[in-house]
């Protein structure tokens, strides 16, 4: 009936009622011990730590001292840092090197700012607060010119402003919309940008949470079903610099091994071992890349994790083995239920040592998923995670490098879509029920099984893919945004989507490329194709009873348009990679929203249907059908339409020409950009490197280009590969230098190609000091770029 009008029946008008919220009152005294300051309130204790020199905790707890033990997500530890403290009628203040804290004592407030005195994050009418419930809530003050990013996995726009949303790990697989909420992950971090600064609040809280930024106009609240209150402030100033700061304290994503960057494809399911064999050979015979194929459910027998149907895979060693000589590897899938089958030895080890989740009384609990009734493991023990972690090794002997992780909000076919939130959880020894740890059950299942595969795999790089996840979910995993549909609208919203996420320190990331329920068009392929050539994760995958969504499921236009964009995710490969780097290091997205680099432009503020990859280069995907032009924002600058080398003005929107052809890419001007070379998968080694530099007739560019084995974690230890390439150009010459930095890796290609754009014919050319002969050049009179090939 909740389907039908009857759903708004004047019987089912609901009266407001408020929430009886208690305010922490008034400070009644404070002590400091090293770098915690405490304080007693009518009603409540909270406890202030810099924890770093940019960070502020803030934990209030209405019982007792706060515990200021780490949580799940943050990995870095306190700095020590012993703040200053003063005394006055009215306030306490409270100061490090770079930030200071004033305290208002009735009430208490807190409000934080930098060391120049500009305000960070305030509170006046409300500030913190508590129910009988056992619900914590904040307020804060929100400014008229505030926006709001991050929020994980969220539908709807880039700015978040106006919305209200609840993190509640949930498997949806009704379509996503723009009143969809709760998804599967739940990153409770955000981040404000005001007039050109900025700043991050993350509430590192497990309980359901609940952010809302569109009841009042003057201020914003976060609020928790349970436990403490618990936040940490950045200071930023800049949007790169507080994901820096957010990243710091939850991690940043180690470098995916390369061949998890190219081209994927999935389906649910390729059913047979003869099946995946003809799809590999249909990709190498049509010469299409791609690096990864995925097993879904029906390769196991009866849906039992860590097992292959004999019938429908009966030699799956020599399947990988094959593959891998190939190029191509095999991604499992592997969900937490394990089927309750006395005879299945996981089952029977997981009860035999106490493995699975219980109720206090201390009985299993079971829920309904694919294998039918099933027990679930506890990944909040240790022991746990390192059991789950070891029965990796079944994949990894038979060649397997990369895991993908599902269902593992969990999903359990029932009423309440999970498990029961009574269940009582071990966590090493404190226990804690469902309700409480249900938002990171997936990501320790990634934590288990990242680790796991690590192990196994000895020192070659593992990769995982999660649909479920926490604040610092990065770190174990990339993450795809679940069951979207072969709708235009889901391409749309998949944009905001993921740049979100890549606000959220989820650098590697992207939707089902083409959409995975309902049956995707061949115009709708090519399109999403185009964007998939750029989101950090790019995998096509779709739902049993859907029409084959394979590149060459639509005949052969677009089969070729489809195969021109997957080879075209290999040519800009290493810019990628190099993108994944400064992700690894900094948490600075791959794939980025333009405010990011544009921070005081307002066209950036809220624009969802364009993107930058690094800070030079937009991509403006078409994403309706039958269109063949569209609104392109450029900012700042001058900017080169990558396919017809024309120059476009910045600041202004333009009407630009792109038939299904033409996926829209604009290089700023001033910029080099590297290229790699087509090949059938990142198994082929690059043998030549190729710069495009885009330069008027006078000026400098330069670009950092990194490269390292793309296997193992040798680049933790100096195995690298650093080039910083440099371009100046002058009325009448252009000058190229190249530069290695100490890095102990020695790359693979021997050729460097430049293509210098936009220049004359006889303009002279010296690399590395070294003046090129005109006849070792070439013009191209239409594109009025001069290419020149030199040996490493
Ligand atoms: C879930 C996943 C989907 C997968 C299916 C079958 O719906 O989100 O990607 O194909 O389960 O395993």
């Amino acid at each position: 009936m909740q389907d039908t009008s009857f759903a708004i029946h004047p019987g089912t008008k609901k009266e407001l009622i408020g929430e009886n919220f208690k305010d922490i009152g008034t400070l009644l005294s404070f002590t400091i011990k090293e770098d915690v300051v405490s304080f007693i309130t009518e009603n409540s204790f909270v406890s202030l730590v810099f924890y770093n020199d940019y960070t502020v905790r803030v934990t209030m707890n209405q019982k007792q001292q706060p515990s200021l033990s780490s949580s799940f997500a943050v990995i870095s530890n306190r700095a020590g840092i012993t703040p200053e403290i003063s005394d006055h009628d009215h306030e306490v203040v409270i100061k490090s090197k770079e930030l200071l804290v004033k305290v208002t004592k009735a009430p208490f407030r807190i409000a934080i700012y930098d060391k120049s005195g500009k305000a960070v994050v305030t509170e006046s009418k409300k500030g913190m607060a508590f129910n009988e419930n056992g619900e914590v809530i904040c307020f804060k003050n929100m400014e008229d010119n505030d926006h709001f990013y991050g929020f994980g996995e969220k539908t709807g726009f880039l700015d978040k402003r106006g919305e209200k949303m609840e993190m509640w790990n949930t498997d949806v697989y009704a379509p996503h919309n723009p009143e969809t909420d709760a998804l599967y992950q739940s990153i409770p971090f955000f981040i404000t940008l005001r007039e050109g600064r900025s700043h991050g609040i993350f509430f590192d809280n497990t309980w359901k949470t609940h952010f809302d930024l569109k009841s009042e106009l003057d201020t914003y609240s976060f609020k928790a079903e349970g436990g403490q209150l618990d936040y940490y402030v950045f200071s930023g100033p800049t949007l790169k610099e507080v994901l820096g700061q957010y990243t710091k304290l939850t991690g940043t994503m180690p470098i995916p091994p390369k061949w998890a960057l190219g081209y994927h494809q999935s389906r649910y399911s390729y059913e047979t071992e003869e099946e995946v064999r003809q799809l590999v050979n249909d990709f190498l015979q049509k010469k299409i890349p791609v690096d990864a194929i995925y097993l879904d459910i029906h390769y196991m027998n009866g849906y039992r994790v860590f097992t292959f149907d004999q019938d429908r895979f009966p030699t799956p060693k020599a399947l990988i083995d094959d593959l891998n000589k190939a190029g191509i590897k095999i991604v499992p899938i592997v969900d937490p239920g394990v089927k309750e089958d006395p005879e299945y030895p996981i089952y029977q080890e997981g009860v035999r040592e106490n493995h699975f989740c219980k109720y206090l009384e201390g009985n299993i609990y079971f829920g309904d998923v694919w294998p039918g009734n099933s027990a679930f493991p506890d990944f909040t023990s240790t022991k746990v995670r390192k059991w789950w972690g070891e029965k990796h090794k079944f994949y990894a002997d038979l060649g397997i490098h990369g895991i993908w992780n599902d269902m593992n909000e969990p999903a359990i076919f029932n009423d309440t879509k999970t498990m029961d939130v009574k269940v009582m959880h071990d966590n090493d020894g404190e226990p804690r029920t469902h309700r409480e740890l249900h938002n990171v059950y997936g990501f320790l299942m990634g934590e288990a099984t990242y680790e796991g595969m690590k192990q196994q795999l000895n020192g070659k790089r593992a990769f995982l893919l999660t649909r479920a996840g926490y604040a610092g979910v990065q770190r174990y995993a990339s993450v795809w945004t679940g069951d979207n549909r072969s709708f235009w609208e889901h391409l749309q919203l998949a944009l905001p989507m993921c740049m979100n996420l890549g606000m959220s320190g989820v650098a590697f990331c992207g939707p089902d490329v083409g959409g995975f329920a309902h049956d995707t068009s061949g115009e709708l392929l090519v399109r999403w194709t185009q964007f998939g050539t750029f989101t950090p994760y790019f995998r096509n995958h779709s739902a049993i009873n859907t029409v084959r969504q394979e590149p060459w499921s639509f005949g052969d236009e677009v089969e070729k348009l489809t195969k021109k964009y997957i080879e075209q995710r290999y040519v800009w490969l290493p810019h990628l990679y190099t993108l994944f780097r400064e992700a690894n290091q900094t948490g600075v997205p791959v794939m980025r929203p333009l405010v990011l680099e544009f921070p005081t432009d307002e066209n950036t503020f809220n624009l969802s249907d364009q993107f930058m990859i690094g800070d030079r280069v937009i991509v403006a995907p078409v994403l309706t059908p039958t269109t063949k032009h569209r609104v392109v924002y450029l900012p700042e600058g001058n900017w080169i339409n990558y396919w017809t080398d024309e120059r476009l003005a910045g600041n202004k929107h333009h009407l630009v020409e792109a038939p299904l052809n033409i996926l829209l890419i604009f290089i700023k001007e001033g910029s080099i950009i590297p290229h790699g070379t087509v090949k059938q998968s990142t198994a082929t080694p690059e043998t030549e490197m190729t710069y495009h530099i885009y330069l008027r007739e006078t000026g400098t560019a330069s670009y950092r280009l990194y490269e390292d084995d793309g296997q193992t974690f040798g680049y933790e230890n100096g195995e690298t590969f650093e080039q910083e390439i440099t371009a100046e150009k002058n009325i009448d010459s252009i000058t190229i230098s190249l530069k290695e930095s100490n890095g102990s890796y020695d790359p693979t290609w021997s050729k460097e190609t430049f293509v210098l754009h936009d220049c004359r014919e006889d303009i002279e050319i010296i690399i590395n000091g070294e003046e090129i002969e005109k006849t070792s050049r070439n013009f191209d009179n239409s594109s009025k770029a001069i290419t020149v090939t030199i040996e490493r």
